[in-house]
């Protein structure tokens, strides 16, 4: 429990303190100078991939759109000096509602990317949940996290021995759940990527979980043993393919240059998109979980009312309503939109965590007014990463945590635990 009493004000202090000594701050508090500044400091590929979304980007302007079109409506002289930011998710009490959400590949914004991510995290005592295309081993994030709670984020693979395997890391490193995404069963249409033909696991970014795992690695052996000899199939040697070979090399564990001479960085590449996750994918496919882990499960990627009863149905602890930032699916409908029906089809016994579209504090008092018991903050912490590092993870967790405190406080509410519909405008 990091994060002060009293989150705004101190911040606020901070930042014009700072600004008395003619200093100011590397990171914008206001979310879109953030997002120019950090499109700024980052290649091209960087920031198609973070800030790119699915088709036309329909879906991303639409989670916008719906915290836009909310309203808040402050209560006056509610007497509250205080704000208590606290909640209880999952039985583990947390200092704030809010949650880093998983982001694959971060690696092509900055390097140790997922490791400066978690220390910013445990800093302010901020769960993580850590991507399954991540740039580190969860192992070592587990470590950077120390005693804050971090969740597994899981794609389900065609290869169910491997599904067995990750889920049993997880358990072994400490997770406090398993978060299993249900909306990418193949990666979305996106239009900025294809123009730069640029895939970051194509380069060996964004795999580290698979390069770590001892069944992956197996799978990776058979496959290299069981490739003709010599020359196995014609490589047009291009600059850009020499460019990718030392990617790939780098990234993959062991000795640069040993990776080079090896077939097998190359072949944990294809053999990552081969596997790492599952079209396929059914609710009978979910139904084994129970008996797969002691983990809670939480099911990430639920926009139907529907699909929200099912998962709890089968066990589901938690739902994450999210379109994936819209990565997915052009023209789907906002999370927040989706928020209320799910909330009622769950009941208030199931967590509901709300994803995508997430830039302020005042979003976060929007998201729980509409039934989210936490929400999961994305893309901003990726551009506080690549202005500066852990630090600039930090300073854009601890600015929305700062204006969510203010908002509660000069909407008259003395708690998160009180926020409700009745704080909006349009509850619709
Ligand atoms: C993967 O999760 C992605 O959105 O690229």
């Amino acid at each position: 429990m990091r994060i002060p009493v009293g989150p705004g004000r101190a911040r606020q202090a901070e930042v014009y303190g700072a600004g008395v000594l003619g200093r100011r701050p590397t990171v914008p508090a206001d979310p879109a100078e953030l997002e120019r500044r950090a499109r700024r400091a980052m290649s091209r590929k960087a920031w198609a991939y973070v800030a790119g979304g699915a088709g036309s980007g329909a879906t991303i302007r639409s989670n916008r759109a719906a915290f836009e079109r909310r309203r808040l409506v402050p209560r006056m002289a509610a007497g509250h000096r205080e704000r208590d930011l606290s909640t209880t998710l999952l039985g583990q009490r947390l200092p704030s509602p809010l949650l880093l959400a998983p982001i694959g590949a971060a690696g092509l914004v900055a390097r140790g990317s997922d490791l400066a991510v978690a220390r910013a995290a445990a800093e302010l005592g901020t769960p993580y949940i850590v991507s399954n295309q991540g740039c580190s081993p969860m192992e070592d994030v587990a470590r950077a996290m120390g005693d804050t709670p971090w969740w597994f984020q899981l794609y389900w693979s065609t290869d169910e021995d491997l599904v067995d395997s990750l889920l049993q890391r997880a358990e072994a490193s400490g997770a406090g759940a398993v978060v299993v995404t249900l909306d990418t069963t193949m990666l979305g249409w996106r239009p900025r990527d294809l123009d730069l033909g640029s895939l970051p696991f194509s380069q060996g970014i964004g795999i580290a979980q698979y390069t770590s795992d001892p069944r992956f690695r197996q799978i990776v052996a058979e496959r290299v043993a069981d490739a003709p000899t010599g020359r196995d199939r014609d490589v047009e040697v291009t600059v850009g393919a020499l460019r990718s070979l030392l990617s790939i090399s780098r990234e993959h564990p062991g000795s640069w240059l040993a990776n080079l001479r090896s077939p097998v960085p190359r072949a944990a590449v294809e053999t990552f998109l081969d596997i790492y996750s599952n079209p396929g994918l059914g609710w009978d496919h979910l139904a084994t979980l129970p008996g797969r882990t002691r983990l809670p499960v939480v099911v990430k990627g639920v926009l139907h009312p529907d699909d929200a009863r099912r998962a709890v149905d089968l066990g589901a602890a938690a739902v994450v309503v999210s379109n994936h930032g819209g990565r997915q699916v052009d023209g789907a409908v906002a999370s927040l939109d989706a928020l209320g029906a799910v909330r009622s089809a769950v009941g208030t016994q199931t967590a509901v965590v709300l994803d995508s579209g997430v830039r302020s504090g005042a979003d976060v008092v929007k998201a729980l007014a509409l039934g989210a018991d936490a929400v999961a903050l994305g893309r901003p912490y990726v551009y506080g990463l690549a202005l500066d590092g852990q630090a600039g993870v930090r300073d854009v967790v601890a600015n929305v945590v700062a204006e969510l405190d203010l908002t509660l406080g000069l909407c008259g509410v003395g708690s998160v635990a009180e926020v409700g519909p009745e704080l909006l405008a349009d509850a619709g």
